[in-house]
């Protein structure tokens, strides 16, 4: 019988799953994330942990779990909470969540387009809060998409999910990534491959979609948002350190961009206060992926990942290699 360990609560019946598989489970049942000290004690000793983004998977955690962890299953399609070396020096299988949350994020990506392109954030709290209002003719004017451009930085699965809904508003599409999208599914999206530096000079909206890395690390920074136009648009639903926060603030503060949509933050859950103060952007808290359907999948394919790795058999979706 192996040890696993689940650091928060998830949903469906994931956890019963790894129990008939026959494994020891220990779970927390507590939606917030297990306090470092905490998972720090509780890993000691376990053959395997299921962890959330928000656990840092780095070689402190592994050798505080001892040379018995034989995989990691980490309930999101980011890794960058995990120290990949660290865990292949040590022999740990790394997995991920691919392709289950790609409708979800793409949705909440193109909810985000529509938040900050309309600024329903602050429509919302004006009626929320009671603020007299009255409809007219020049209230409350957002921008239109037909015609305008949605660039995505990181076209892969969720990348290329959320430009296949901005066609549907009438959007043109250019795209740009570490690596060539498949041509292919370029054409049918009738988009343009372009560069960085492109792509922010031409996109009404500019959307995040590339993985946390040492090389997207402040990827939008001062400069990249100089090179947008005024009147356009942030969109991130990918890591908050994507985006050099105190930048996007200054640059908003300066009119050098017209707003923007987070999902994610540079240092969760802190927000910059720069950002809290702006009705010109949208907040939300990192629920990219947060639908009931998602959220269980995503369990779903982590324990199926465990149970396969403790199995002796080769993981469904390994990551690095
Ligand atoms: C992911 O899977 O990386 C998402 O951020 C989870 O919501």
């Amino acid at each position: 019988m192996a040890r696993v360990l689940v650091s928060a609560r998830v949903p469906g019946d994931a956890v019963a799953r790894l129990r008939a598989a026959g494994h020891e489970v220990t779970s927390r049942d507590v939606d917030s994330p297990m306090p470092r000290e905490e998972l720090l004690a509780a890993v000691a000793g376990v053959d395997a942990l299921v962890a959330m983004l928000v656990d840092r998977v780095d070689a402190e955690l592994l050798d505080a779990a001892g040379p018995g962890l034989r995989v990691v299953a980490n309930v999101a399609v980011g890794y960058d909470n995990v120290d990949l070396s660290a865990c292949r020096e040590r022999g740990v299988v790394v997995t991920n969540t691919p392709g289950v949350l790609t409708d979800a994020t793409a949705d909440l990506a193109m909810a985000l387009v529509l938040m900050t392109t309309r600024s329903l954030g602050a429509a919302e709290r004006r009626v929320r809060t009671g603020e007299p209002w009255r409809w007219s003719l020049t209230g409350h004017l957002g921008t239109g998409l037909r015609g305008k451009t949605l660039g995505i930085v990181g076209p892969g699965a969720i990348g290329i999910a959320t430009a296949r809904r901005a066609l549907a508003f009438g959007m043109e599409v250019v795209l740009t990534g570490r690596s060539e999208p498949d041509p292919a599914v370029v054409e049918a999206l009738g988009a343009r491959v372009v560069d960085l530096a492109e792509l922010l000079a031409c996109a009404d909206v500019v959307a995040l979609h590339c993985p946390l890395t040492p090389a997207t690390h402040h990827l939008v920074g001062a400069e990249q948002l100089r090179a947008m136009k005024r009147t356009a648009h942030l969109v991130n639903t990918s890591r908050g350190p994507v985006v050099d926060e105190a930048a996007l603030v200054a640059a908003l503060e300066a009119g050098e961009v017209a707003g923007a949509g987070l999902d994610v933050f540079e240092d969760e859950p802190r927000v910059h206060p720069g950002l809290l103060a702006r009705d010109d952007v949208v907040l939300l808290p990192h629920v990219g992926s947060a639908t009931v359907e998602t959220r269980t999948a995503m369990a779903d394919l982590a324990v199926a990942n465990v149970v396969a790795a403790l199995g002796g058999d080769p993981a469904v979706t390994p990551v690095g290699g």
